[in-house]
């Protein structure tokens, strides 16, 4: 949740959706821009407009408003492929590059959006932005997080181990982990911060994704910029 306005997130979203065919199984994002995207394939799913139609969520939330929006689900570990991601994201740079992770859910998300064919972004124009300006959040095992924490420094972030606004202590991802938001100030080389993330033992995964977005949809005040990559 940032900046941007509902109606420019639900432009951004229900463009996409259109872009799914019958048959299709489609990777469902997680966020409040992703989530327009998957009431709209339900809304389709119930008119007819598509049918045989198969949802993989990215998050527990995701499976929660997929099965609410009455979207028939494949569980991630029995998908083989997947042909159309669409999900949200916290900064999209002028390559495509994104941060994500705003929702400690982009361990599931990578996954899900790294083997679709065709990845979809969907934003509001606060989202884009020409450098990765943002901190970048890793998803790492609990008893690694000071080890973890010193690599980052050693890199050049500022880690912060993220809390819960509603609970004392730490967040708590999907999967059992914990969340640190890591502040490189504005990102310049995001392939090899990425490398040198993931080569860090303890880093389930961070929220980098380089060279994976196939196209940006960004909802605008009358319409939706489009933009390949
Ligand atoms: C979830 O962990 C994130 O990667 C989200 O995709 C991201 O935070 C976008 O959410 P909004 O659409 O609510 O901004």
């Amino acid at each position: 949740t940032t900046g941007g306005s509902d109606d420019q997130k639900r432009r951004a979203a229900e463009r996409a959706a259109d872009l799914v065919s019958a048959g299709e199984t489609v990777g469902l994002g997680t966020g409040s821009t992703a989530a327009f995207a998957v009431r709209a394939l339900g809304r389709k799913l119930e008119s007819g407009e598509l049918d045989g139609v198969r949802g993989v969520a990215t998050s527990f939330a995701s499976r929660q408003l997929a099965r609410d929006s009455e979207i028939p689900l494949l569980d991630l570990d029995e998908v083989e492929t997947i042909d159309i991601a669409i999900d949200g994201a916290d900064r999209v740079d002028s390559d495509g590059n994104l941060i994500k992770g705003g929702g400690a859910a982009h361990a599931r998300e990578k996954v899900v959006d790294a083997a679709a064919d065709r990845f979809v972004v969907v934003a509001d124009p606060s989202k884009v932005a020409e450098t990765l300006d943002r901190a970048v959040p890793l998803e790492v095992l609990p008893a690694a997080r000071t080890l973890v924490s010193g690599r980052v420094a050693d890199l050049g972030g500022d880690p912060v181990l993220r809390t819960a606004e509603r609970k004392d202590g730490p967040v708590v991802t999907d999967n059992g982990n914990l969340v640190l938001d890591c502040d490189f100030g504005a990102v310049e080389d995001p392939e090899s911060l990425a490398d040198d993330l993931s080569a860090t033992p303890g880093v389930v995964e961070h929220g980098l994704f380089v060279g994976l977005a196939d196209e940006a949809y960004v909802g605008t005040e009358d319409g939706v910029d489009v933009r390949t990559y």
